[in-house]
């Protein structure tokens, strides 16, 4: 980001409803809040956006099966999103929801102006939909001819009526632009996806449904009530609605400032793709930088409800400290890859990096100077003793920026430990007790200082990463982290006053990997292994038994046995089971009972349906009977 550029706009992608926030969400919105909290702090007029998407077929879906208006669904999880994002005090400017009046008039002028232009025109679509990515496919791109290849869950065949986008006739300018914009797309390897991806050709675009109603209705000029937007078309358009786009343009000078977009690899087509042909229709300027971030895992394995392994923010962040869980994020792997979020990995994190370099070295100074100087720590003489090391510190500050902005968030910290090194390192190399003995006490304290700078420059660097702490650091060291001091300690280079040190208590108290709450699973030994058939209790639990309420009950067409049931076990979609007892029950008499719920059970198909559980059953020469709780139970209750 150049100097002369003194508008920032930074963005997260708006997140569906059907889900409550997890750590793919937190990622993404803290890298955000991170470059939002940068570009405040050098001066740039920042505005940070986030929001809910809140429209289409996935949430009316979602909402149906829990006897909810899409509404007043919508109007829960998406307060649960910013609820949550106040409570990490994220940096937002401004939180939008697709079902925000305002932002119907946007997609209504884009659709307008898009079809003034002669991009928009009516046609029939004969595809097939994956409902839960919203996302169009050929028959080509599925897989056994029927499941979605990016989620694997079974599509539908849609044949009606659409009006298309023209996408084709952008095809060459999207190639220009990834060729002259080196860095419009980041990580590089990603952009070589999105090239490869284009040059296969691109397809006109879909850009309204008829088959279902929650979302956006066509302008009325357009005289076809029938039709609502497609969710992408309607979401993207978030990102300049929110700047008042067809409405009075009110910021809409963001638009024309640094935009930054940060999404997940998984959303990078739409945004790469769609979102740039839409401006160019637009006659709207494209973004600075798209980025797409991986994915995270958990103990090496993808993270799935029906696994019941995924990582839920709220609990790290109040088990580890936010602002250890935020440096976690954005320091345990580089921007573009996966990564694996294991506890142990995140103590050593905080044990090592935060705790041992920079937790001690606060100590430390805090320590000597008590000792050495009444806590009164003086730069007068840092530059006598010390430029090298100061020099050096600088030299890694001034090649910092570029990381942030172009998104290398872990080389961004990285580097900035390497200031942490040196003032490590000077304490081992001039042994300041040592100076103190000798009588060389101007020696020491110099030292002593010198050390306080760089965690002064350290503090001001990192602050956007951890703010809170950042903010104790430097008030112990007697400033206040502002765009001022800013310009003062990184950019002018200037050394700190004389000041009073402020006691501070440890700032990352050392974590032991026992008091891990639920450790890494154990390899059974050898004897355990050679008891047959008894298994430990760890063994038991690995199989996650839940209460499941039964939403719906269907026979499965041509089968004796089979029953396809929608079952709620506490997660916000309800699962599909398909289960073999349609010789004892009745599909009507199952709905509204509960059972117990294999949860944990690798989803399988059953006779090309997705069946993602088992529910437990007793069988003998009487009949079948399921495994019920006694007296009914919330649903998603551990059994066991
Ligand atoms: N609503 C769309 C975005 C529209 S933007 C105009 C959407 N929403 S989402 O809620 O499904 O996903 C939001 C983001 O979460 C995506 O960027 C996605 O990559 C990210 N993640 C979801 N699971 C994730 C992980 N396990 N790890 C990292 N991020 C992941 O897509």
């Amino acid at each position: 980001m150049s100097e002369n550029c003194k508008k920032a706009y930074i963005t997260t992608p708006i997140y569906y409803v059907n889900d409550v926030p997890h750590i793919g969400h937190a990622y993404t919105t803290i890298i955000a809040d991170t470059l939002a909290r940068y570009s405040r702090l050098i001066g740039l007029d920042t505005m940070f956006l986030t929001g809910t998407d809140e429209h289409g077929q996935k949430i009316e879906e979602a909402a149906k099966s829990r006897g909810r208006s899409p509404k007043e669904y919508a109007d829960e999880i998406s307060g649960k999103f910013k609820s949550l994002w106040d409570e990490f005090d994220i940096s937002y400017d401004k939180f939008i929801r697709t079902t925000d009046e305002d932002h119907k008039l946007g997609v209504h002028k884009a659709f307008e102006t898009m079809h003034a232009k002669g991009d928009i025109y009516k046609d029939n679509y004969e595809g097939f939909y994956c409902v839960s990515c919203e996302t169009f496919f050929t028959k080509i791109q599925l897989v056994d001819d029927e499941f979605c290849p990016d989620c694997g869950k079974p599509t539908s065949i849609v044949k009606e009526e659409s009006y298309f986008f023209k996408l084709s006739k952008y095809e060459e300018r999207l190639l220009q632009w990834y060729t002259d914009d080196e860095k419009c797309i980041l990580p590089k390897a990603k952009k070589n996806e999105v090239i490869n991806f284009v040059k296969q050709g691109l397809h006109d675009l879909s850009i309204t449904r008829t088959s279902f109603d929650w979302g956006v209705k066509l302008p009325e000029k357009m005289n076809d009530p029938k039709h609502v937007m497609y969710v992408w078309m309607d979401a993207l358009m978030n990102y300049i609605t929110a700047l008042g786009y067809g409405k009075d343009d009110a910021n809409m000078e963001y638009w024309n400032g640094t935009t930054v977009h940060l999404v997940g690899k998984d959303i990078l087509r739409f945004h790469a793709i769609y979102w740039p042909a839409f401006l160019m229709s637009l006659d709207l300027p494209l973004p600075r930088h798209i980025g797409a971030h991986g994915w995270w895992t958990r103990d090496g394995e993808k993270m799935s409800k029906s696994k019941g392994n995924v990582v839920d923010p709220r609990e790290v962040a109040n088990a580890y400290g936010l602002e250890n869980f935020r440096y976690f994020l954005l320091r345990e792997v580089p921007f573009g890859q996966d990564g694996d979020f294991s506890q142990k990995a995140l103590i050593d994190r905080i044990n090592s990096d935060l705790g041992n370099d920079l937790g001690n070295l606060m100590n430390r100074i805090i320590g000597m100077s008590g000792k050495y100087s009444n806590l009164v720590i003086d730069s007068t003489n840092v530059m006598k003793y010390h430029e090298k090391e100061i020099k050096d510190a600088e030299a890694i500050i001034d090649t910092l920026e570029p990381f942030i902005f172009e998104l290398q968030l872990n080389r961004f910290l990285e580097e900035l430990w390497k200031v942490l090194t040196i003032a490590n390192q000077s304490i081992t190399a001039y042994e300041p007790w040592a100076k103190i003995k000798e009588g060389k006490e101007e020696e020491a304290m110099a030292l002593v200082a010198l050390v306080a700078n760089l965690l002064a420059k350290v503090s001001v660097m990192l602050s956007s990463v951890m703010p809170k702490t950042c903010a104790s650091i430097s008030d112990a060291l007697g400033f206040e982290i502002t765009p001022e001091n800013f310009n003062t300690i990184i950019k002018d280079k200037k050394l700190l006053e004389t000041f009073t040190i402020k006691k501070l208590p440890a700032l990352f108290p050392r974590i032991e990997h026992e008091e891990l709450e639920s450790p890494e699973p154990k390899v059974a030994s050898k004897k355990e292994k050679k008891a047959e058939g008894i298994i430990t209790i760890d063994q038991f639990f690995e199989t996650k038994i839940k209460i499941a309420t039964i939403l719906e009950a269907e026979e499965v067409p041509k089968s004796d046995r089979l029953l396809k049931l929608k079952v709620d076990v506490g997660e916000n979609e309800p699962r599909q089971v398909i289960a073999g007892i349609k010789e004892f029950y009745t599909a009507e008499s199952l709905a509204g009972t509960q059972a117990c719920l294999v949860a944990n059970l690798k989803p399988a198909k059953i006779m090309g349906l997705l069946s993602e559980g088992m529910l437990l059953a007793a069988k003998d020469k009487e009949g079948l009977s399921l495994i019920r709780p006694e007296s009914p139970k919330r649903s998603g209750t551990k059994v066991g």
